[in-house]
């Protein structure tokens, strides 16, 4: 391993928000309570719950408020949740957040699909909520999708990508999320950006969300790992997908992080078989099988 490479990392579990955000059938609200609860007792340190969005955005999310007000939350553990507006914020405060996310991206016109709004409008828009959050003594998390390539744009320069990240800084964030929305990138990729971004983002505030769409989600991670990054998001069973971004598929799955992550050495304090308990829970509740390859490999025979 280079001397870079942490000997820590924060797993940030996103399936309860990015993989039940995507997933075609209902999921009722006590299956996502359990799914969540499992994932606490996994040892997960973060879990991103659900989404004060539009129901008419992300029906798949609209029991946001049962299901934040319900779950169990271990000391020490954060459940975060999305919040475009003061709208949303106003929802997951009434319903007891401590943490929440905002999100914009790299393309315009992914934005405005995504959440009506150039980068730019949702930076306004952002500013109210922000203040609010930090004045409450909310945790923050700012996203930025599409940040190596775009269904909607010939390309992506980092530059871009950097550009709204000191923009996100500008207004407070905690933590900034570099998204690759699609399942694109590939590692070359991975450290350019990275040496880019960090030289104005404390790396330890920086996390990589990979999708897993073309099978380089985890080649992406070593790559950031050897870069410095320590904060990486994923999905049990690799669940997730944005329903406004055509061909994005899961995250990258946490068993395959987790795997990868306890043969390197690498203390996560996250019990991979607490996540294939998780995983299986909701595996049992979709209509299609998970595409974590160390659940396939876990539970076949
Ligand atoms: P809009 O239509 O421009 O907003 O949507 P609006 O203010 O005109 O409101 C439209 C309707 O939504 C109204 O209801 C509002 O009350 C309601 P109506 O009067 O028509 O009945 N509304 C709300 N309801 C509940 N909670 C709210 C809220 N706000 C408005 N907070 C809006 C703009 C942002 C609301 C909408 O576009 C939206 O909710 N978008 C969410 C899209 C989303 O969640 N996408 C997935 C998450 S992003 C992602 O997955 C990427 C990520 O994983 C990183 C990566 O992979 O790159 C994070
Ligand atoms: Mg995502």
């Amino acid at each position: 391993m280079l001397a870079s490479t942490p000997r820590r990392v924060t797993v940030v579990e996103v399936g309860p928000r990015d993989g039940l955000q995507n997933e075609r059938v209902e999921i009722a609200t006590d299956v996502k309570v359990r799914f969540i609860d499992a994932l606490t007792s996994a040892g997960l340190p973060v879990i991103e719950a659900t989404s004060f969005v539009s129901a008419k955005s992300i029906p798949q999310l609209a029991d946001a408020d049962a299901v934040l007000r319900t779950v169990r939350r271990a000391p020490g553990v954060r459940y975060p949740v999305l919040v475009p507006n003061e709208r949303g914020l106003e929802r997951a405060l009434a319903a007891g957040a401590t943490a929440i996310a905002v999100f914009t991206a790299a393309s315009d016109e992914f934005n405005r699909r995504n959440i009506n709004a150039s980068i730019d409008e949702s930076i306004d828009r952002f500013v109210p909520v922000l203040k609010r959050a930090k004045a409450d003594g909310i945790w923050t998390r700012g996203y930025i999708s599409m940040c190596f390539g775009s269904p909607f744009d010939e390309q992506i320069a980092p530059e871009r990508v950097v550009e709204v990240a000191r923009r996100l800084d500008a207004l407070g964030v905690d933590e900034i999320s570099v998204g690759d929305t699609i399942g694109v990138a590939t590692p070359n990729q991975v450290v350019e950006l990275t040496a880019l971004l960090t030289k104005d983002i404390d790396i330890g505030r920086v996390a990589m969300h990979f999708h897993d769409t073309r099978g380089t989600a985890l080649a992406n991670v070593l790559a950031g790992l050897e870069c410095g990054i320590s904060i990486f998001d994923s999905s049990a069973a690799g669940l997730g997908g944005c329903p406004y971004a055509p061909g994005a598929s899961g995250n990258l799955a946490t068993e395959d992080l987790i795997y990868m992550l306890d043969g390197m050495g690498i203390q996560t304090g996250v019990s991979l078989d607490g996540v294939v308990t998780a995983s299986t829970l909701i595996a049992q509740a979709l209509d299609h099988p998970p595409t974590s390859k160390y659940l396939q490999a876990a539970t076949s025979g």
